[in-house]
């Protein structure tokens, strides 16, 4: 006789968790098998052999009847979401990782967190093909999705794989040792005598840390460049890659604030008075207060779904996966420059920003 799965079984050799397959049964993408006296249900290993297959996409084209139940799912899906309170309204968008950097023009985290709820299952994938800094990528973490993001800004896609890092205690540790380094830095009287605290020839790689740009005398006081070439330099010891993502994404967090840039979005030059050691206190800052939002991340998430960042143009062809989502907030033509307003960024991370210049939609 043939073998009887439950649910839970038939979930467990597809890969999947069970509130996907039962998703995936609500929505006649797989066979819905008989019913014991209980209600429970009861699957022949045929059926289980289905959706196996299912789940490793070989998808079968769906027939005349799978269609109308595809669509009327999606308009079952959108009047659901309409009658929805969209008001987010003095609700709080900074929690967790989303406040790390500033990122204008960004998701209120609340959007795409309840559309991925409702048009998705745990253990499926969402895509956000105009990440940015990675808003939609840390909602589907959260809510036990996979997740590719991709942006043709490679400032967006550093910050987006700071953002969504799940650090080890080793990872952790180390950034907490930069930022007791970088203290007795900030305090000693003259910078250049503490720099022995890192481990290796700091100072003959403080000059290449500098931009090769005109731009930089004219946006930033000579001390700042001084001391954010320190800043630059200490994060570019750090051996793992994820610490120093997360170590550079605050590294460019604080830029404009320390430069002669009024702010995020105002390209206009303004003295700002900062003094001598500021700009690292405030990268001390900065990194403190990123370590325990990304503690708190990794709690949270706990065994991570996958999360994959893609640098590219949307325009061209890309070697993509199946997603099952695809959420995103597209730029909108003539409302924001992210290649001019994160130019003196860009500089100092050594990132091209004539090329993201040449693709960006929307400038
Ligand atoms: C409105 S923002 C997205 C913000 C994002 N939802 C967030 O929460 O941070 C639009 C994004 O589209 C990106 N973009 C513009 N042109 C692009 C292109 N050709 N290919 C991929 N991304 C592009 C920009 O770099 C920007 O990050």
């Amino acid at each position: 006789m043939d073998k009887i799965l439950t649910t839970k079984e038939v979930a467990h050799l597809a890969g999947v968790h069970k509130d996907t397959l039962l998703r995936w049964l609500r929505d006649q993408r797989v066979p819905e098998p008989k019913r014991n006296r209980n209600g429970w249900r009861l699957f022949s290993e045929d059926e289980a052999k289905i959706i196996v297959s299912y789940a490793r996409g070989n998808q079968q084209p769906l027939g005349v009847r799978e269609n109308r139940a595809a669509f009327e799912r999606w308009e079952i899906a959108l009047e659901r979401l309409k009658t929805m309170d969209w008001n987010f309204e003095g609700i709080g968008t900074g929690y967790l990782t989303h406040s790390l950097h500033p990122y204008p023009a960004k998701f209120i985290p609340q959007i795409p967190n309840t559309l991925i709820q409702e048009l998705s299952s745990i253990g499926e994938t969402v895509l956000d093909p105009f990440c940015g800094s990675g808003t939609t990528l840390v909602e589907a973490l959260l809510l036990k999705r996979n997740a590719i993001g991709i942006d043709a800004n490679p400032l967006a896609c550093l910050i987006s794989r700071a953002k969504t890092s799940i650090l080890n205690d080793s990872e952790i540790e180390s950034l907490g040792r930069l930022r007791e380094n970088l203290s007795i830095i900030a305090d000693s009287p003259r910078i250049s005598g503490a720099l022995s605290l890192f481990p290796s020839k700091i100072e003959e790689d403080l000059e290449s840390q500098k931009p090769d740009s005109d731009a930089i005398a004219f946006w930033f006081d000579p001390h700042v460049i001084e001391e954010l070439a320190l800043l630059k330099a200490s994060c570019h010891q750090l051996n793992s890659e994820r610490a120093r993502d997360v170590a550079l994404t605050v590294f460019s967090s604080i830029v404009v604030t320390v430069s002669r840039q009024d702010s995020d979005t105002r390209y206009v030059r303004r003295n700002k008075q900062i003094g001598r050691g500021e700009t690292i206190r405030r990268f001390i800052r900065a990194l403190a207060d990123a370590i325990e939002r990304l503690k708190n991340l990794a709690d949270l998430v706990g065994i991570p779904s996958k999360c994959k960042v893609i640098h590219g143009n949307i325009l061209e062809p890309l070697n993509l996966e199946t997603v099952d989502l695809a959420v995103s907030s597209p730029p909108y033509p003539n409302a924001f420059s992210y290649h001019l307003y994160h130019r003196n960024r860009m500089l100092w991370l050594g990132m091209d920003w004539e090329a993201f210049k040449r693709v960006e939609i929307g400038s």
